[in-house]
């Protein structure tokens, strides 16, 4: 267990509300993502949602909006949404890891993956979305969330789909991140993947 005292927990506010954690937040220095990131973003959403999908950080474009999810794996992601009958506006989006880590190819920023350090000082934010909006599902979307949230032997590949026991929320499950789906090598792999993802969020909106 890291010690609080290199977390966020310090900053979390004692009485947490939404828009109370997303201004606490956006100081947070609590790991060194803060100094190459452009600013913290936060999870937006109902603050009742009957569903939180928790992705791994935000990429470049949501880093410059401010706002999780908006950037490709996004869209991919309002399009499953919409195709498994889960209204976004009636969710809760967030990310593990509240910066972009990022490193510089040419001009471009290219995603470098959060370690453990990073996500174990990030972790206060969650838990405190999470104990607010008291989800019914939490779904966690790729392997890093899957891994922080549901244990570090999760295999998406494997258990994708599945409902695990989780003191998190009454249902938890994890799937792929809309980000693999938009890496399939061709559009049949493509469609099959989005067809499989798809799949999981209507067993998700069977929940609800
Ligand atoms: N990928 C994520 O995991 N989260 C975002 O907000 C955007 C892309």
């Amino acid at each position: 267990m890291p010690d609080p005292a290199e977390t966020a927990a310090p900053l979390v506010p004692e009485r947490p509300t939404l828009p109370r954690l997303r201004d606490a937040a956006a100081g947070c220095r609590a790991c060194p993502l803060w100094e190459t990131g452009t600013q913290t973003v936060f999870g937006e959403g109902l603050a009742k949602a009957a569903v939180m999908l928790v992705g791994e950080q935000p990429g470049d474009q949501e880093d410059v909006a401010g706002r999780p999810f908006v950037g490709p794996a996004g869209k991919l992601l309002d399009r499953a949404l919409d195709e498994a009958g889960i209204d976004r506006k009636l969710a809760y989006v967030t990310n593990v890891v509240k910066h972009f880590k990022w490193e510089p190819r040419g001009k471009r920023r290219i995603h470098a993956k959060p370690n453990w350090a990073e996500i174990a000082a990030c972790r206060p934010w969650l838990e405190a979305e999470l104990a607010v909006v008291q989800p019914r599902v939490l779904v966690c979307l790729g392997a890093t969330a899957a891994q922080a949230l549901l244990g570090r032997q999760f295999k998406v590949t494997r258990q994708r789909g599945e409902l695990v026991d989780s003191p998190l929320a009454p249902y938890a499950t994890a799937t792929v991140h809309p980000s693999s789906v938009l890496r399939a090598p061709d559009d049949e792999a493509r469609r099959g993947e989005l067809a499989a993802f798809v799949d999981d969020l209507r067993r998700v909106a069977a929940l609800l």
